[in-house]
């Protein structure tokens, strides 16, 4: 997720280009850029840091003379580290571009390139979209745009500006978001409206394969082919603040909104011809297939991802998986070392005690692969290996798509684990793969409709403590529901193995004990259940989360969050959202600061 801006009027448009950066800075901070005509020229200005730090600094040192059209950037990296070259925007002296997104097939794209002698100087996906559109440009920038959007594969939004077509900016969109301000005289792109609310609060929204060109002139829009379209003029009714959290209450109910895309974003890159792919980072079949002992680290939700991931990887790779809290990994000497690899998790990848516990592992002589969602974090370049989740920004403090992703990740892992050993064969983990693929579909079958999470938010607002219980991949996911309810809602609960119950916490349930169950696996669905009833026999009150099909009697379950139908194995990962959403309705009738919940930090960089 990045800022994109764009503006073309008769005003300077440098500092009207910088303060819409600034606006966009909540989706992606770790550089920004602007290019601009001036002249016969494009003359581009960028900087690593924050707007203030590092792009401000700059056009002090490098003023920009009278321009009244160019194109920014703000962003979250997720090919090529946070430094000035990586930034946006990006090209050479024909063409300047500024991408939202991921280009899958960056790699094929620059084999091409390189092999019609261009060179490259970034290590981003974004500068092959730049090239490409150099490469097709013969003097009409509509053909070039139409030619290169035909060989790129993935998630974008760009603004283009080509230097022999002056005060013209051309804004494409495919998946992530774009929009074309309407002003006095003056038009504009941006990433989303908060960029040009103080300059006019009527846009449009850029859909899917459509074109705008903005000029002098105004603004006109075409279907990928060059076709004119027709499109209805929209009005922002927003603040600025609430349209930073596109139009949602807190930035957790956004994020958590945008869980499907970023499943996508995190798994899509990484899937080639139907089977996982991790070569970006060097995780071959024949390292995955000799490692002797597979450990997962983290902390918090973190953490929590690798109790899937054992799961997971154990259950269908048959190698075994230890999962540890990194402030314990550290201290107890663990049995790590050569030979093993150790999968460090952390949405920050500043984490102070997962980044001892990735010291201490590589100490120790085993591998080391980093899951991180932040391109350049200390862990990230601490480790041997690195996979970028590419969730975006995670503004709230409670991780919700942060860990969705994690968890997408840890599916895809154990596939490959798996089919490295042999354990499964080509077919099935193609069949796999395409069943995770379709997962964010069912997520976001689960956002369409809220009014169940708020309906059983409503029942347990007001409790001082419950217990989430589940058995195998219900019970590591209900480790995460627990701590989302506590962390944000300040309830107490905890997540228990369901058979476990028996052996002493059963004790806790009194009259009006919620308990919330998770009972996706239809193989200890059964099992589940008695102990369900063992608890509402002592009065608690049960909240069922399962498969809509699932026929609940009444005196099995108080309440029901009904799941879509999906295989067993995925169900965990589409049944998070539920629990997401429950801490989130409850912490919001309690009147919590949800975003900002007390005594917590985003990143705790503090042992
Ligand atoms: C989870 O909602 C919390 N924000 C917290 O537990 C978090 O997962 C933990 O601090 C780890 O952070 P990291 O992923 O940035 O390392
Ligand atoms: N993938 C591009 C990069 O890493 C764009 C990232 C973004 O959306 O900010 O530069």
């Amino acid at each position: 997720m990045c800022g994109i801006v764009g503006f073309v009027g008769k005003q300077a448009c440098t500092s009207i280009l910088v303060n819409a950066l600034r606006k966009l800075e909540y989706r992606g901070y770790d550089s920004a850029g602007i290019a601009i005509f001036e002249g016969e020229r494009i003359k581009t200005v960028k900087a690593q840091g924050k707007i203030s730090e590092g792009l401000e600094a700059k056009l002090k040192t490098e003023p920009i003379f009278h321009a009244t059209c160019g194109i920014g950037h703000t962003r979250w990296a997720t090919h090529g580290e946070p430094s000035d070259v990586n930034s946006h925007p990006i090209g050479n002296g024909r063409v300047s571009i500024v991408h939202n997104g991921i280009i899958e097939n960056y790699r094929e794209i620059k084999a091409f390139l390189t092999s019609k002698g261009y060179g490259f100087e970034s290590e981003t996906d974004t500068e092959t979209v730049a090239k490409l559109l150099d490469y097709y440009y013969e003097g009409d920038p509509m053909e070039a745009i139409e030619k290169a959007l035909e060989d790129i594969q993935g998630a974008y939004a760009l603004g283009i500006i080509f230097r022999e077509h002056k005060n013209k900016i051309y804004a494409v969109r495919k998946d992530s978001p774009l929009i074309v301000g309407k002003g006095d005289g003056e038009s504009y792109i941006a990433s989303d409206v908060t960029a040009i609310l103080e300059h006019t609060r009527e846009y449009y929204c850029l859909e899917r394969g459509e074109i705008a060109v903005l000029d002098e002139r105004g603004i006109h829009f075409t279907d990928m082919h060059g076709e004119p379209i027709e499109k209805e003029l929209q009005t922002a009714t927003w603040d600025v603040e609430s349209a930073q959290k596109g139009g949602y209450e807190h930035f957790m109910l956004k994020e958590i909104h945008e869980q499907p895309e970023a499943v996508k974003n995190t798994l899509s890159p990484r899937v080639k011809d139907g089977l996982p792919d991790f070569s970006e980072c060097g995780l071959t079949a024949e390292k995955l297939r000799e490692y002797k002992h597979i450990f997962i680290v983290g902390c918090g939700s973190a953490m929590h991802s690798g109790m899937v991931g054992k799961y997971l990887i154990e259950d269908l790779a048959r190698t075994p998986v230890i999962v540890d809290i990194a402030s314990e990994f550290r201290y107890r000497n663990p049995l790590v070392s050569s030979g093993d690899l150790v999968v460090i998790v952390s949405q920050s990848g500043e984490t102070a005690d997962t980044l001892e516990a990735l010291k201490l592992s590589k100490a120790k002589g085993a591998d080391t692969l980093a899951v991180v969602n932040v391109v350049g974090s200390s862990i990230a370049r601490e480790a041997d290996m690195v996979i970028y989740t590419n969730a975006g920004p995670e503004i709230s403090v409670c991780s919700t798509k942060a860990y969705a992703v994690q968890v997408a990740f840890m599916y895809l892992l154990a596939f490959e684990v798996a089919y490295s050993r042999g354990k499964i064969d080509e077919e099935e983990c193609k069949r796999l793969t395409a069943g995770l693929l379709a997962v964010p579909e069912k997520i976001q079958m689960c956002l369409d409709d809220m009014s169940g999470y708020q309906f059983v938010a409503s029942k347990i607002f007001n409790a001082d403590s419950l217990l989430y219980i589940g058995r195998g991949l219900d019970n590591a996911l209900s480790m995460e529901g627990s701590l989302k309810l506590k962390e944000i809602s300040y309830i107490h609960s905890e997540a228990y193995a369901a058979g476990e119950l028996k052996h002493g916490t059963i004790s806790l349930i009194e009259d009006g004990t919620p308990v919330i169950v998770a009972a996706t696996q239809s193989a200890l669905f059964e099992k589940t259940l008695s102990n369900v009833r063992s608890v509402k026999s002592r009065g608690a009150k049960v909240v069922m989360i399962c498969r809509e099909s699932e026929a609940i009697d009444a005196n099995c379950a108080d309440y029901k969050v009904g799941l879509p139908d999906a295989e067993d194995l995925f169900l965990p990962l589409i049944s998070v959202v539920a629990m997401q959403l429950i801490a989130y309705y409850t912490a919001v009738q309690r009147g919590c600061d949800v975003d900002k919940p007390r005594n917590l930090a985003k990143s705790v960089t503090v042992e």
